[in-house]
């Protein structure tokens, strides 16, 4: 009911408030939370402009503080902030981490993610908030409330990975920024940001994962019928280290001069794949024109048809050809 909901609501802002008091007004959330994100290069506006917090080292800190309050043990199970081990007893799902608090696109506080500080294997790097009645992740990009409105007037949306780099991408004076936050693309994600855009710009992790989870984004984003683009950093960079390496002019700079289309993205990913095997190249033909087949306007589909004539040495018609297949078997 919308009472409940209600509730699962207040619970997630009361304990993002926690984590926020902790890490800027605890010893222990001062020396490690907030010290943590200024050794990484966010500046106090940021940290205070997304919320970010730090949950302290303690099994039971948060339920303790809440079920003082008057707040019921259901809520706190039912957003997943606390967990019931099979003793019976409940614990706090998030310790010890930094945390980032998920907002859906009006602004409301729906879920967490927490980052440990240890850099060994020991535990999970992130923990994020299960799914509840008010958090569905497929449904969530995170910083869409901070980014829609430069979304909306830059008539764009760079789409990233995880947290740190939307904090880093908006520092740098880049506002409309979004994450899918690890999990692969979704339609609604997509239909979501096609709300204030048609016009994507994907800037994924520069390793083999972020450009498999390109290559799947730009299919889903064209099916969708909105424009994309895609930005590869040096390997071993996100878009995080990378601001962070080369300063917010230079970075600018360098999506600027490197943004792809997709069909010049995904030739050059795939060409390099298939080396100098015929066979292999006739399959990225093939590939590249499965991608132009995705986009539902015929007009643009014609015109990036060109492109890959050109890009690939192939005749137009021969394209085309296998493009009205490829559309006949979809239909
Ligand atoms: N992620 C997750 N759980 C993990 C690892 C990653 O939920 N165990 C999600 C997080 O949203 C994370 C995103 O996937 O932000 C991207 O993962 P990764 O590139 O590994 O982390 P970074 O965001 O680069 O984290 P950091 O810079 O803090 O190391
Ligand atoms: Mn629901
Ligand atoms: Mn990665
Ligand atoms: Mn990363
Ligand atoms: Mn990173």
């Amino acid at each position: 009911s919308d009472n409940r909901r209600e509730n699962l609501y207040v619970i997630s802002s009361r304990a993002a408030k926690f984590f926020r008091e902790t890490m800027w007004e605890t010893e222990e959330g001062k020396t490690i939370g907030l010290g943590y994100f200024r050794e990484r290069g966010f500046r106090d506006d940021i940290l205070k402009k997304f919320e970010l917090g730090y949950s302290p080292g303690s099994w039971d800190a948060l339920i303790e503080k809440t079920l003082a309050e008057g707040f019921k043990e259901s809520v706190l199970e039912d957003t997943g902030l606390a967990i019931r081990n099979d003793k019976g007893k409940l614990y706090d799902r998030f310790r010890a981490r930094v945390m980032f608090p998920i907002h859906n696109f009006t602004g409301r506080i729906i879920g967490f993610g927490g980052r440990t500080l240890k850099t060994d294997k020991s535990v999970p790097k992130y923990v994020n908030s299960p799914e509840s009645e008010i958090y569905h992740k497929s449904n969530v990009l995170y910083g869409l409330f901070f980014a829609k409105k430069a979304i909306r007037d830059l008539d764009n949306c760079y789409l990233v990975e995880g947290y740190a780099d939307v904090l880093s991408v908006h520092q740098a004076g880049i506002e409309n920024v979004v994450a899918s936050s690890g999990t692969s693309l979704t339609t609604e994600q997509v239909r979501l940001i096609g709300r204030f855009t048609k016009n994507i710009t994907i800037l994924y992790d520069g390793d083999a994962a972020g450009i498999k989870a390109s290559l799947r984004g730009l299919d889903m984003i064209l099916e969708e019928g909105l424009n994309v683009k895609v930005v590869l950093f040096p390997d071993g960079h996100d878009p995080d280290s990378y601001v962070h390496k080369i300063g917010s002019s230079a970075f600018k700079t360098y999506i600027e001069k490197n943004q792809k289309d997709f069909i010049l993205f995904k030739t050059s990913i795939l060409l390099k794949e298939a080396g100098s095997d015929p066979i292999k190249k006739a399959g990225v033909i093939h590939d590249v024109v499965e991608s132009i087949a995705k986009i539902p306007d015929g007009i643009k589909a014609s015109v990036f048809i060109r492109e890959c004539s050109s890009l690939l040495q192939m005749e137009e018609r021969i394209l085309i050809a296998e493009l009205n297949k490829l559309r006949l078997g979809k239909s």
